[in-house]
């Protein structure tokens, strides 16, 4: 009995210290240089300015930009416009009244750019263009995190002491979240020709980096979590009001939207409702627009839920299963992603339908070596489809059991899990799904046994 307090209490301070961590070096923790850096070349000088291409790389592990997309924003020193892009435009063209022969792409101050759709012509094509502002997280798959446009600026200077560095940028997905560096020269890019044999510089190189913060994005979280474990028939649910609060479970349809804005601020519809619309005109005025997001009312208002079952326990394994629900109507999420933290991470074995790969060691700086990403298997889950009955993926994961293992104490449970790169809320840890107490430990015994020989058969099939 003593043991078992002093295992509760050392228990306790593990996952007290854990918080503390997380608390002061914030989630970022788990991925310690996590940024986007975006890259200016001046490749060629021209008649009042110069050509530039322009390279954004996603450097951070687990945090994607998904639709409808970046949008990279910058102030000009001076009078700058931009004649020409190629792999992008502005959202406006500004006031452009005082050309006249020619017209700039772009006369703006602040001019604000975004990615061409997917299946433009080849002409107006760049490497690493035309995603549709999509950005791939680094881990799930470094080809795509790279978005890279060329400009040709006028009206500034033409040599590398004249030139202005363009100023305040700013990086919208399309919501805040990101803030970045001032724009800095660094030492000039070197290309490498195709067949490798001989080199280019650019004639002029700076950079900004733009790193990202979760309070800065969202006042509240965006999913939450839920508990259940084979021992224990109790479902801990997510936390009440987790992300918001209900506010009218019992609304009528039609859902009163004018031109996408909720007008009665509803936010939420019954799941039971006879009459649920198929899609929403929300988000199909402006693609720009942060779609309104409207959920399933539920205690947690959360979009997004998380359900880590903890399924069996074999003699040397022990099995999870995970399912993700999208609890939004109006939203689809492409190359969602799961981080998970969770200290048997060190001995993971199996992810049967989600795409994996450990976090551990990543960098330098990296302090934590018992976390995993999680994604989705392209053209099968890689998609969370709209709430409804397609609205979840699932896959089970195995582990290998480490020194520590045990059923008690919620130890089974992982201590953080972010979805699409943000923090989910958890139950309390008084909550776990508790072991039933001493006299129906055989019971375990006999469900380990059987899951046991279960484990097995599968094997051999
Ligand atoms: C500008 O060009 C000169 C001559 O090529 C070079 O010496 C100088 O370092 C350059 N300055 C910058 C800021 O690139
Ligand atoms: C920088 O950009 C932001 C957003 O576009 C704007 O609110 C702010 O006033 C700008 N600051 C300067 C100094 O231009
Ligand atoms: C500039 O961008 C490159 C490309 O990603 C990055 O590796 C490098 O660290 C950046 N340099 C600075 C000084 O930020
Ligand atoms: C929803 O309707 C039920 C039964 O009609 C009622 O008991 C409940 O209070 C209503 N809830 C709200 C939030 O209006
Ligand atoms: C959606 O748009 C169609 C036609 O554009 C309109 O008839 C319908 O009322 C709209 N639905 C909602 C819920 O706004
Ligand atoms: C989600 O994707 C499906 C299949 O591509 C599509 O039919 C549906 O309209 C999409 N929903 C939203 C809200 O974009
Ligand atoms: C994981 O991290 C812990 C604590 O930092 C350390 O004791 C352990 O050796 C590490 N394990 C591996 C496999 O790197
Ligand atoms: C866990 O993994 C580490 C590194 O792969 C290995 O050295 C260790 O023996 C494993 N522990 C168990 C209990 O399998
Ligand atoms: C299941 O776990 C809950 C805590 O979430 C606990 O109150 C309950 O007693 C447990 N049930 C059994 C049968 O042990």
């Amino acid at each position: 009995m003593r043991i078992s307090r002093v295992y509760c209490l050392a228990l306790a301070l593990v996952f007290l210290v854990a918080d503390l961590q997380h608390a002061d070096a914030g989630f970022d923790i788990l991925d310690p240089n996590g940024k986007i850096s975006i890259k200016w070349d001046v490749v060629e000088w021209t008649a009042d300015g110069y050509r530039a291409i322009v390279t954004m790389y996603n450097q951070q592990l687990y945090r994607h930009i998904q639709a409808p997309g970046w949008i990279m924003g910058w102030t000009w020193s001076k009078k700058e416009v931009i004649w020409n892009i190629i792999g992008s435009e502005t959202r406006e063209q500004g006031d452009c009244s005082k050309w006249k022969s020619a017209l700039p792409h772009c006369c703006k101050k602040t001019p604000e750019v975004i990615d061409l759709l997917p299946g433009v012509p080849y002409n107006q094509q760049t490497a690493n263009c035309c995603r549709g502002g999509v950005l791939s997280s680094f881990m799930q798959d470094p080809a795509t995190s790279v978005a890279s446009y060329q400009i040709v600026v006028g009206n500034t200077g033409n040599t590398n002491t004249t030139i202005q560095l363009p100023k305040n940028f700013t990086l919208m997905t399309p919501g805040p979240g990101y803030t970045c560096s001032k724009a800095a020269v660094v030492p000039k890019t070197r290309f490498l020709s195709a067949d490798g044999r001989r080199t280019t510089e650019a004639f002029m190189t700076w950079n900004i980096t733009c790193s990202y913060t979760q309070q800065l994005a969202n006042k509240a979280p965006t999913c939450c979590v839920s508990f259940s474990a084979f021992y224990n028939e109790t479902i801990v649910p997510c936390p009440s009001c987790a992300c918001d609060c209900p506010k009218n479970s019992n609304a009528t349809l039609p859902i009163p939207l004018a031109n996408g804005v909720d007008t009665n601020n509803q936010r939420c519809i019954n799941r039971h409702d006879p009459h649920l619309p198929t899609t929403l005109n929300a988000t199909k005025n402006n693609p720009l627009s942060t779609p309104q997001d409207m959920l399933f009312c539920t205690n947690d208002m959360c979009p997004i839920k998380i359900h880590w079952h903890i399924k069996l326990n074999y003699q040397e394994y022990w099995r999870v299963k995970i399912t993700i629900t999208n609890r939004d109507i109006s939203r689809n999420y492409t190359l969602w992603n799961l981080v998970a933290q969770h200290p048997n991470f060190q001995n993971f074995t199996e992810s049967f339908s989600f795409s994996y790969r450990p976090l551990n060691g990543y960098g330098p700086t990296a302090t934590v070596n018992n976390s995993a990403i999680f994604w989705g298997v392209k053209f099968y889950n890689d998609m969370l489809m709209q709430a409804g009955p397609n609205g979840n993926v699932q896959s089970e994961i195995l582990f290998r059991k480490d020194s520590s293992f045990t059923l008690n104490n919620g130890w089974g449970f992982p201590s953080h899990l972010l979805f699409n790169g943000d923090e989910c809320a958890m139950p309390t840890a008084d909550q776990y799904p508790t072991l039933p107490s001493s006299s129906s430990g055989l019971r375990v015994a006999m469900t380990t046994l059987v899951s046991m020989l279960v484990f097995s058969v599968a094997f051999l099939l």
